[in-house]
């Protein structure tokens, strides 16, 4: 038996028991008559005694042991003399009576402690050691406590976990695909799942009712914090359902969860149009834990050449910001300049704690028209209002940066509070100008809104989608639809994305032929389950929540992946490689 106890869990009340416990050397200390050893596991830290004058030869071991060295040891549990109320087991320690190395560490690359030395790189690359470490176990383990809660409530609703295949077919939608090639079909690939998307379709129409998964999805996309190239996704569908079904079961996981993981109430979660969202925020995903909501100018007198020539004049007000400097403001309007935003400038105007209005434009505007701002904005003393202007939809993106910034400065995107939204009625197309088509804004299954299918025909960039995303502090973290379960609307769908009837056929013939024989009326969504544990655990990079991540270039610098393949493995999958230009 390698253990009777765990590193966490002995106290007081087990004085002068004997134990066995095995863990890592997480610290060595030798103080001369004695030497003491943290031993760590995954569930603590209990403080290892070795008595020169009692066992010098086992204290002498003890003294040469590197840290991160494997043990198991046993002996008596005693009291310590200097306690430690810090720690769950600092009323004791283990007088220990024998020691077994089970293996030894060579000095590791960086320090196992909370704060560590490593650099992410190097952590990246020990990603085996990192775990070791308090911060990355723990988001682990709470990773865990989400997906259990997550399978419980679900399951308990009824919903069965059905596994659908990783090797499938690439489509033409959505994000470029991870191909595998197939060595038994010359010259045929398979593509790994962006989603289960269309499976979970047929489940339904397979009389599954209700499914979901917490499963693998591939995408071959520029990666960002708040994305990876696998990642995973809790994946439902239900049959006979309409969108308020579908919100009512997924709003009713999320308050669990907020409950059972945070211990957070939230009674309703609040509905915004996408149109809405994107007046009001400039954004589809808003974060509505702070306000700095959008006002648009248009009543404004002629004279000022920016204003005069844009689409949108549009702004913020900031609250208690009237004493920026001139050196803070010009920060910021750097800070816009920025490629990334990329915006001109922005105008400013200050509503002075003694009442008194300043701007940047001032030599354009009375002091009347500044004041009718002030109004219009609902600005108070001390507040300051900070103005864009241009294209409408480019300049609503820009003041939604500036917004997230500013408040991200001012404090306000608290990681302990929770601001769920759902936001509705999104476009079912959008326009690609560059290829001068329509694409899915969410994907080619979804359904059209009743109301507005008589639009398809006439004005596609109008008809609104039975589609929802569920948005929890400015960050998307579940996404579905009521889908298209009519072969000949889907049919309409295909031609409107620019798939000839063969074209459709030949990539979702499948799917199409399933909807001849006997389809219910479905819908679903998926949650982004990284993206939802990172921000239920406080933070936005999900890549502390997977246990082996890839960096920014999309590589595992553990295994060293991607990597090349040898010749003959290339031959026996028939590819041949281009020399690089
Ligand atoms: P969608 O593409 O919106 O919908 O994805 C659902 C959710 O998955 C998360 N997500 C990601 N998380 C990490 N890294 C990524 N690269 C990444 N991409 C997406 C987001 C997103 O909200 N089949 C549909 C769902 C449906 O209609 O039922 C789908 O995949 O949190």
């Amino acid at each position: 038996m390698y253990r009777s106890h765990t590193c966490g869990e002995l106290t007081a009340n087990q004085i002068g028991l004997e134990v066995t416990l095995s863990g890592w050397v997480a610290k060595n200390r030798d103080l001369g008559a004695l030497t003491f050893l943290d031993l760590r596991d995954r569930y603590g830290i209990t403080q290892l005694a070795f008595n020169l004058d009692t066992n010098a030869d086992l204290c002498l071991q003890a003294r040469k042991l590197s840290r991160e060295s494997v043990i198991q040891i046993q002996g008596k549990v005693i009291e310590r003399e200097s306690k430690n109320p810090k720690m769950p087991t600092g009323d004791i320690e283990i007088l220990v009576e024998s020691l077994n190395i089970l293996s030894i560490s060579q000095t590791p690359p960086f320090t196992i402690e909370d704060e560590s030395d490593g650099s992410e790189e190097i952590r990246m690359q020990y990603r085996y050691l990192d775990i070791r470490r308090n911060p990355v176990k723990e988001s682990l383990l709470f990773r865990h406590r989400v997906s259990m809660a997550v399978r419980n409530y679900l399951s308990d609703l009824g919903f069965i976990d059905v596994e659908t295949p990783y090797l499938i077919k690439s489509t033409p939608e959505g994000a470029r695909d991870f191909v595998v090639p197939s060595r038994m079909n010359p010259g045929t690939f398979y593509a790994l799942p962006q989603s289960p998307q269309t499976f979970k379709q047929l489940l339904m129409v397979g009389g599954m009712d209700k499914y979901y998964q917490i499963v693998k999805c591939f995408r071959d996309e520029d990666l960002r914090a708040d994305r990876q190239p696998e990642f995973t996704q809790i994946d439902c569908e239900m049959a006979f359902v309409e969108q308020e079904d579908i919100i009512q079961v997924f709003e009713g996981l999320t308050k669990h969860l907020l409950h059972k993981i945070k211990g957070v109430e939230i009674d309703k979660f609040p509905r915004m149009t996408y149109e809405e969202a994107m007046k009001t925020y400039g954004n589809d995903k808003p974060d509505i834990r702070f306000g700095m909501k959008f006002v648009e100018l248009s009543d404004f007198p002629k004279g000022f050449p920016v204003f005069d020539a844009a689409e949108l004049v549009v702004g913020i007000n900031v609250e208690q910001a009237a004493n920026y400097s001139r050196k803070q403001i010009d920060e910021l309007i750097e800070w816009i300049k920025r490629p990334q935003v990329g915006a001109q400038g922005m105008v400013w105007v200050k509503y002075n704690e003694d009442n008194t209005v300043k701007s940047s434009v001032d030599k354009f505007f009375d002091e009347n028209t500044l004041r009718l701002w002030v109004e219009k904005f609902g600005a108070k003393a001390g507040d300051m209002m900070l103005i864009m202007a241009g294209n409408a939809d480019k300049t609503r993106s820009q003041l939604s940066a500036l917004r997230m910034e500013l408040a991200t400065r001012l404090g306000l995107r608290k990681s302990d509070e929770f601001a769920p939204l759902w936001v509705v009625d999104f476009p079912l197309l959008e326009w690609d100008e560059e290829n001068k088509r329509f694409h899915a804004m969410h994907h080619p299954f979804t359904a059209p809104k009743p109301e507005d299918m008589h639009l398809l025909d006439t004005a596609p960039g109008e008809v609104r989608a039975n589609a929802y995303d569920l948005v929890l502090n400015g960050n998307e973290i579940g996404g579905g639809s009521i889908r298209i379960f009519d072969k000949a609307i889907q049919s309409r769908m295909f031609d409107l994305l620019g798939f000839t009837p063969e074209e459709a056929q030949n990539q979702f013939g499948f799917l199409l032929n399933a909807f001849q024989y006997g389809a219910p009326p479905h819908g679903g969504l998926a949650f982004g389950l990284d993206r939802l544990v990172a921000i239920l655990g406080g933070q936005e990079t999900i890549r502390d929540f997977i246990a082996f991540p890839k960096n920014n270039a999309g590589r595992d610098v553990m295994i060293d992946a991607p990597s090349p393949l040898d010749t003959k493995q290339l031959d026996e999958l028939y590819i041949s490689l281009k020399p690089k230009k």
